[in-house]
């Protein structure tokens, strides 16, 4: 929804949305982008909602515009990330959370090798990465947005360069 209201500003972008989650069964209910009142009720402001999504009985659904604009895949986060592409912005809000500190490191790590060189991850707002991976760098701890750096990658070109 924000993309697309700024459409104006992204002329000339070629702008891709992926969507995933180890679930099928996320992956289903995302698709069918249908949401209860309680559900637009967190944080949707009432412009967005009333531009965005038609009513239907109790629920409301997604336009189809928006709908059409994101693709899905069912995948696991712990497998290899490098089939997905390669990322200007990753939102992983409350999912590391779950996972015991060798699997985040493991997969802020992974994150990190398919993003772009000055790309931004945004985690939960409660979800510091300080500690777990040296990968990111906090930008704005009060919106969770991390920037990408690799300094393993880095000593690997330079030895490559040494060698
Ligand atoms: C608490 S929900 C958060 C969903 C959403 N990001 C949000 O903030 O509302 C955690 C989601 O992570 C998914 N998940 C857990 N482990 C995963 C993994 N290894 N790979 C991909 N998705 C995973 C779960 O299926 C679940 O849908």
């Amino acid at each position: 929804m924000i993309l697309h209201e700024a459409e104006a500003d992204l002329r000339g972008w070629q702008v891709e949305v992926l969507g995933i989650d180890l679930s099928q069964a996320a992956i289903t209910t995302a698709m069918r982008a249908v949401y209860s009142q309680f559900d637009v009720q967190r944080g949707l402001p009432i412009r967005t909602l009333l531009k965005n999504f038609q009513k239907e009985d109790d629920n409301w659904r997604l336009s189809e515009v928006i709908r059409t604009r994101v693709s899905f895949k069912a995948w696991n986060l712990l497998d290899d990330l490098f089939p997905l592409g390669r990322f200007d912005v990753v939102l992983c809000r409350n999912v590391l959370p779950y996972f015991d500190m060798p699997t985040k490191f493991a997969t802020l790590q992974k994150l990190s090798r398919v993003m772009a060189d000055d790309a931004v991850l945004y985690a939960g707002v409660e979800e510091p990465l300080a500690g777990v991976s040296s990968n990111f760098q906090a930008m704005d701890d009060n919106l969770g947005i991390h920037i990408v750096q690799r300094p393993d990658l880095g000593k690997i070109k330079s030895l490559a360069a040494a060698g």
